[in-house]
């Protein structure tokens, strides 16, 4: 059966440009970045109007350590910035915020934030806000390969179990649905690791937007072409 597409649900963003628009200004790429967090919050407040009830926003890749130590480590304090800052926004938006990603590399201190700030707004009922921090799909998909090989062999899952049903309930993800719409900005036309497994039937839209440049205005006609979009799931529409 086909399905029309309406609004998306679930929308994930990969959030490129920061660099080259701060680059663009002849400024550090740091600013873009801090450009970026301030677009983020826009982003996240525009989401009940538009029907949308998951977000997930790619921060940092698992890929992203290989950037300058001072890149790096300036992202790092702004992660744990944009936590401190927003937490009590975010709350009384009523968004209930996650994190994906491992956490295992991540410096204590940032970890113990969003500790904090998932379960500060675990009771929350309004936007689904899933931010990745240190994600990457082979690694997500690794790991959970890891866990359930260990259940397997502790005697709690029988591998003839094991189908597609089964293996998301290890990923990062094992709450959320699956993403309808991925979007990605600065004009890149490659999801670089992005929810691979959860991605299967996305649709994409990459448009050439850098990510401080993303305004709810332009979040609003991405999500209205994404209703004009036929979903057929593998199916033949009648
Ligand atoms: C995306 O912007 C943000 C992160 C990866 C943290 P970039 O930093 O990749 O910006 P460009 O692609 O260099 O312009
Ligand atoms: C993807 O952007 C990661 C995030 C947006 C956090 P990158 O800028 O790191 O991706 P590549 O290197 O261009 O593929
Ligand atoms: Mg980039």
């Amino acid at each position: 059966m086909s399905q029309a597409a309406k609004h998306p649900h679930h929308v994930a963003i990969i959030m490129d440009g920061n660099g080259r628009w701060a680059q663009m200004r002849g400024r550090p790429r740091l600013l873009g970045h801090h450009a970026g967090a301030r677009r983020v919050k826009e982003i996240v407040r525009a989401c009940p109007d538009l029907g949308v009830r998951y977000l997930t926003i790619f921060a940092f890749s698992t890929e992203n350590w290989k950037r300058t130590q001072t890149e790096v480590a300036g992202l790092m304090r702004l992660f744990k910035r944009y936590i401190r800052r927003e937490a009590k926004a975010l709350f009384e938006e009523n968004v209930r915020v996650r994190f994906i990603g491992d956490r295992v590399r991540l410096e204590p201190a940032l970890v113990d934030l969003m500790d904090g700030l998932e379960l500060m707004t675990a009771g929350n009922t309004g936007t689904n806000l899933t931010i990745a921090l240190n994600y990457g799909g082979r690694d997500e998909v690794t790991r959970a390969a890891r866990r359930l090989a260990h259940d397997v062999a502790m005697g709690k899952l029988d591998p003839r179990a094991i189908c597609d049903e089964t293996f998301p309930r290890y990923l990062d993800t094992y709450v959320l649905p699956d993403p309808d719409l991925v979007i990605r900005t600065s004009g890149e036309a490659r999801i670089s690791n992005f929810l691979l497994w959860q991605s299967a039937y996305a649709e994409y839209e990459f448009i050439d937007t850098l990510w401080p440049d993303f305004t709810p205005a332009v979040f609003a006609q991405v999500i209205g072409r994404f209703g004009q979009r036929e979903r057929r799931f593998g199916a033949v529409m009648a």
